[in-house]
């Protein structure tokens, strides 16, 4: 069965842009489809909605400047914590997990 891409735009043959190699990630332990060039903080929007973690207090955070500036996006990639979402390409193989406070191991 085909994995859906919910978030993105469709594109057709005559489309001015074209998307990178399909790769295959896991997003909280769910398989996800993702396109090369594509940065972890898109893929959760496309696939999994806003928030990308939540605090110590238990509130939920998202992408906030999308330039690594904020850190408001922090996720677990591959089990190393604190990566932010908007500054990681996305690669095949890759396991992301939505971060809970400081994260794992912290
Ligand atoms: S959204 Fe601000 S650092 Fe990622």
């Amino acid at each position: 069965m085909p994995l859906v891409s919910r978030g993105r735009f469709p594109l057709t043959p005559d489309s001015a842009v074209a998307r990178g190699r399909e790769v295959g990630l896991v997003v909280d332990g769910r398989p996800t489809v993702a396109y090369e060039g594509e940065t972890v903080a898109a893929v959760l929007v496309a696939e999994e909605g806003l928030r990308t973690r939540r605090t110590v207090t238990g509130a939920s955070r998202g992408i906030f400047c999308g330039i690594g500036v904020c850190f408001e996006c922090l996720v677990v990639v591959d089990d190393v914590p604190n990566t932010r979402a908007c500054m990681t390409l996305v690669a095949d193989g890759m396991r992301v997990e939505r971060q809970v406070g400081a994260g794992p191991g912290c």
